[in-house]
This record gives C-alpha cells, structure tokens and sequence, in this order.
C-alpha cells in the first residue's frame, strides 16, 4: 500500500514541525519498508523533498512568464518533489484547470494526485489520465470517522468505476484513516493506497500515530 500524509496547513506540520514528521516518516518507511510519501507545506518542500518521497499540495497550470502568485510546476519540480496532490477538496479546481495541470506534469515527468469527491468526478477526471485519483468523501474529512469503516461500499464502487474507464489510473482513498484496519478495509475494497492528515500531525504522539497506521 502507498501511504500520503498530506500535512495540509496545520501549526503541526510547519517549518521545523514539519522537518521533524519528514524524518520520522523516512525513519519509518526505512524499517518498515513501507511506501510512505509526504505532502508538506510550500515552504518547506525544498527541505523535505531531500528526506522522504515528496508532492507538493497543490500546482497552476502556467508555463514560465508573468504568472505573479501562482505556483509554477516546474518550481516544484525544481525543489525537488516527484508529483502534485491536486483538487484536494480543500483546493478545488476547475476541469480545465485540472487537464492543464495533468497536461503539464507530464511534460515535466512529474505524477499526479487528482483528488475527487464523488464518482461523477472520478469519471470526469479520469478522461485526463492523472497517475492516481484519490476519492475522499468531503463530509468525513478530518471527522475522525474513516471512509473505510463509515462508507466501504463508496470504495468499492469508486475502484469498480476507475478499473472500467482506465485500469491504469491508480486508484487512492482518503477521509478519516487512522488505522492499520482501516487501511487493511481499503486494500481489500481495491485501493491501492490511503491518503491520511489529522490522524498523523495532529497525533499527539506522531510516531505512535504512523506506526498503529503502518504496522
Ligand atoms: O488528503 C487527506 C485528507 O483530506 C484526509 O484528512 O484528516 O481526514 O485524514 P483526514
């Protein structure tokens, strides 16, 4: 299983916070071998791309030139990740923006992470090819109620749905993970991989969090 911890905008994830969780999830993926990535905050992705396999939160769709405040792909891609989460239910795109910002990853060789929140923008998405599509249920986000114990079924026909339209897009889940079982319940519906936040950085015990996670 790929495990992401998005490390959103928390105080927990900050600076040297976030420093701190990066080295913790390299400790981890090294004894446990596990495939564990981190997505960190804009600033501290030059940093942290060096410890742990890395995206960034979020990209724009420009090429270089007069683009003030959005974020260049191939600044992030500079500073050293291997792909963008993009269309968090946090961050919401557009179609159009999310196939230029596909479009774009691939000519920079970089992976996408295109989040959906329900199937009829699993189908939408899928059109595009993202490397990997993440269904997160909005409403369970950051409740600690996972997807996997409250909404299996809504894994099972989110995988059933991507494998029909293009079995190579990888399929991803999130929402409310925070435990080995959960995960355990989303491998077996089909998901190839979780993507994780509050359980994580705001565990008061992080190594704990990530190891009942893992383990
Ligand atoms: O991207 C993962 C995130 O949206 C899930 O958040 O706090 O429910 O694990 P959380």
């Amino acid at each position: 299983m790929l495990y992401l911890i998005n490390f959103k905008t928390y105080e927990e994830s900050l600076g040297i916070k976030g420093i701190k969780l990066a080295n913790l999830i390299a400790e981890i993926r090294e004894k446990l071998n596990a495939d564990i990535w981190a997505v960190p905050q804009f600033t501290d992705l030059k940093e942290i791309s060096k410890i742990v396999p890395t995206l960034s939160q979020h990209i724009d769709s420009v090429l270089f030139g007069s683009h003030t405040g959005s974020i260049l792909p191939a600044s992030v891609k500079d500073a050293g990740v291997m792909g963008t989460l993009i269309n968090h239910s946090e961050r919401r795109l557009s179609l159009d923006k999310i196939e230029g910002i596909i479009t774009v990853s691939k000519q920079l060789g970089i992976k996408t992470v295109c989040c959906a929140a329900d199937i009829k923008e699993v189908m939408d998405i899928a059109k595009f090819s993202p490397d990997y599509i993440a269904y997160e249920d909005p409403e369970l986000i950051g409740s600690g109620r996972s997807i996997a114990q409250e909404k299996p079924e809504a894994i099972s026909k989110f995988v059933e749905v991507l494998n029909e339209i293009n079995p190579e897009i990888i399929p991803l889940c999130g929402a409310g993970i925070a435990t080995k079982q959960d995960v355990q319940i989303a491998q077996e519906l089909g998901a190839k991989g979780v993507l994780v936040a509050s359980a994580i950085v705001k565990a008061e015990d992080q190594r704990e969090a990530l190891l009942n996670l893992v383990l």
